[in-house]
């Protein structure tokens, strides 16, 4: 079992990481102080996996457990369902001093954070990441919140959850390519932060495609270790972590355009990550081989690095509804060289629609 710390004084946290530690769970939620009741909220896809190992852990620490189960899909991310729980909580009598569990990928975690964030002015939860994208990425940092339909993330909170815990095992049940679409956020924190982590990961593609554990382990470790980080010098997005949205900005678009139906959320952000890449290129910040070497790696753990029946001028004014948008100008995540990406507003039309135009069709 290894733990890493999120540095982030009186609300700093471990993220907890091994293999076969679920039924652990339990004594680890009595340690931090969780309160009696414990509201353990997942989905209809992960309840009949893991929600009996979580409640008996649960249980045999003592605690009172409840379950909300509700549909899965990125389209339940959103404030009807919010408000569906906040009544199930009411109903069952949860108040301030217990706790939200959430149990599944990141859009359980996303949506579950946003309820404990907001439900009577904000009650403590743990992250109990069930996906690749949420154990590395999703479940780290904070960020909760819902969809609106004109952009996604676009109401939320930063919110840090007591601890996070992480079996790397339950990723033995992931549709193989929801396990796929968590190595883009894996290959955007080498691409950001570390040519020694996205190295790591060039080198053991099969291995980890075999669900070797050790290396799983280690990727996951490695991962978070970057993002923790980021999260510990920059917690509010204020200058250093916009570094952590490389490609999410054309991934965010392509998803809402295709109506989060057609692309996985790390799937939209290869194409995102593949389009910035060219567009550093373009800009002379990047070198073609570099970029080359980022797209093939997403390429050779099943990832696509293009999109096809999209029009440039579609994703143009989805951008202006990023989050990142300032007094109107779009800011991007440009990369340098593997490892190091710089951040900038000066992206001109001309450059954007040929990066564009390089990762449609
Ligand atoms: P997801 O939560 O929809 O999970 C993908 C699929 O896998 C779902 O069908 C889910 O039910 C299923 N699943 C989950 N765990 C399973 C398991 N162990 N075995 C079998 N099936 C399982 O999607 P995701 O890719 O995990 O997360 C995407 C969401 O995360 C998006 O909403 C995105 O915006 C958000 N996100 C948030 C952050 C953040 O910092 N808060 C970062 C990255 C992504
Ligand atoms: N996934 C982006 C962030 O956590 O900041």
């Amino acid at each position: 079992m290894q733990k890493i710390k999120v540095n982030l004084a009186d609300r700093g946290y471990d993220i907890i990481i091994g293999s076969g530690i679920l039924n652990q769970l339990g004594n680890f939620t009595i340690e931090a102080g969780l309160g009696k009741s414990i509201a353990v909220i997942t989905n209809d896809v992960v309840a009949p996996l893991y929600l009996e190992a979580v409640k008996t852990s649960l249980r045999g620490a003592g605690l009172k457990v409840i379950a909300i189960v509700i549909p899965d899909g990125e389209k339940y991310k959103v404030f009807e369902t919010a408000i569906d729980i906040y009544s199930k909580l009411l109903k069952a009598g949860i108040d301030r001093s217990h706790s939200i569990i959430a149990l599944g990928g990141g859009v359980i975690g996303d949506l579950a954070g946003f309820v404990a964030a907001t439900y009577l002015r904000g009650i403590a939860f743990v992250q109990v990441p069930t996906t690749l994208l949420a154990q590395v990425d999703a479940s780290v940092g904070g960020k909760v919140g819902i969809n609106l339909p004109q952009g996604k993330n676009m109401v939320g909170a930063f919110y840090q959850p007591k601890f996070v815990f992480i079996d790397v095992d339950v990723l033995s049940t992931l549709r193989k390519e929801v396990f796929i679409e968590g190595f883009s956020e894996v290959i955007k924190h080498g691409v950001i932060r570390s040519e020694k982590y996205f190295s790591l990961i060039e080198n053991n593609v099969k291995k980890l495609l075999n669900f070797d554990r050790d290396l799983l382990i280690e990727t996951v470790v490695g991962s978070i270790r970057i993002k923790a980080d980021v999260v510990s010098r920059d917690e509010r997005e204020s200058s250093l972590r916009v570094i952590l949205n490389y490609g999410h900005t054309i991934g965010h678009a392509i998803e809402t355009l295709t109506g989060y139906t057609r692309f996985l959320h790390g799937e939209a952000v290869s194409v995102g990550m593949a389009a910035a890449g060219k567009a550093a290129v373009l800009k002379g910040l990047f070198s073609e081989k570099d970029l080359e070497r980022q797209n093939n790696l997403l390429k050779s753990v099943g990832l696509q690095v293009n999109v096809k029946n999209v029009k440039e001028g579609e994703i143009i004014p989805l951008l202006q509804v990023d989050k990142k948008v300032k007094d109107g100008r779009v800011k991007f995540v440009l990369p340098e060289r593997i490892g190091k990406v710089l951040v900038t507003d000066d992206v001109k039309i001309e450059i954007l629609k040929r990066s564009l135009a390089s990762i449609i069709g």
